[in-house]
């Protein structure tokens, strides 16, 4: 019994220095990536996301598809083609689809309905794997969020619809499911969590989530791309051990739709930079 316990205790001795240990040094490693991030920054051309940005203007621009022509008649809310200022307005109802969409799901539904693309064929594999640039639909949408940098996030979100899709946005994100028993909340609804060196942005209030969710499409440092909302929902989901979540779903549309209106009145910088 003696023995026992003191194994215990030394066992406890041992992992309480071990912690200790861990948390001087990440407390270090995270203020060596804060200064990482802090020079990125200070040159703003170093963000390779913009290349991404500028593939997807000229997607925008190009012929493609069955029907072979351009994006240039995509409404993105503010009438056809009007990209500027377009992204700070979603996810909003769209009479035509007669559903509510973020700005990904609205480039797959033109993507459709102008250039005659099969969804299907787009949402199999829609987000890149590591070291893969972003893919098509990505980059476009890198680039219409890059359209709407400097502003601020104004998506009203309140007709009768975007209140719907609001609400089932909150009633997911505070869900419990899965074989964890995991929620969004879990992870994001609280203050100074961290899974290993990530800080867990406590995106249920609004001071925080102002802080972040207008830096995506985001470039991810540590997998050499760029990561669209719905790709780092699609991650999240994925942590969850969930199964998969669809791009363009009413789930995912209303996902967006709750971080977004938590961030409203947040300053929009996409392509952010992530660690
Ligand atoms: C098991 C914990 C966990 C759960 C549950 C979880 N996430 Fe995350 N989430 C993370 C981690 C870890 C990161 C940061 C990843 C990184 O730094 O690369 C993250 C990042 C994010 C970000 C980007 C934050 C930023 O810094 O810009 C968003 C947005 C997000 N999660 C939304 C969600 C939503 C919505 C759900 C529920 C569907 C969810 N997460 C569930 C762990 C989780």
């Amino acid at each position: 019994m003696k023995f026992r316990t003191a194994l215990v205790t030394a066992v406890c001795i041992g992992a309480l220095s071990a912690i200790g240990v861990a948390v001087a040094q990440d407390a270090d490693t995270e203020k060596g990536i804060e200064r990482y991030r802090q020079m990125l920054r200070e040159d703003p051309w170093s963000n390779p996301g913009l290349l991404d940005s500028d593939r997807g203007e000229a997607l925008w621009k190009t012929p493609r598809g069955p029907k072979n022509v351009t994006l240039e008649q995509c409404d993105l809310g503010k009438g056809p083609g009007k990209v500027e200022g377009a992204f700070a307005e979603l996810p909003r109802y769209f009479k035509d689809a007669d559903r509510v969409m973020d700005v990904e799901t609205r480039l797959l539904w033109c993507m459709e309905k102008l250039q005659g693309f099969n969804p299907a064929d787009i949402v199999k594999r829609p987000h890149p794997g590591g070291g893969q640039p972003v893919k098509e639909l990505g980059a476009i949408a890198t680039w219409v969020a890059n359209q709407s940098s400097g502003q601020k996030y104004a998506a009203k979100l309140d007709l009768p619809k975007e209140k719907e899709v609001l609400a089932l946005g909150e009633d997911l994100f505070f869900r419990r499911s899965g074989p964890f028993d995991f929620s969004c909340a879990t992870c994001h609804a609280a203050e100074g969590l961290r899974i290993r060196l990530q800080g867990l942005p406590y995106l249920a209030d609004t001071k925080e989530a102002r802080k972040v969710v207008g830096e995506w499409p985001a470039y991810r440092v540590s997998s050499t791309h760029v990561m669209t909302m719905q790709h780092r929902l699609y991650d999240c989901y994925w942590q969850m051990r969930m199964p998969q979540l669809q791009m363009g779903t009413d789930a995912s549309v209303a996902l967006v739709a709750y971080l977004t209106k938590k961030a409203e009145g947040g300053e929009i910088a996409a392509p952010g930079l992530k660690r």
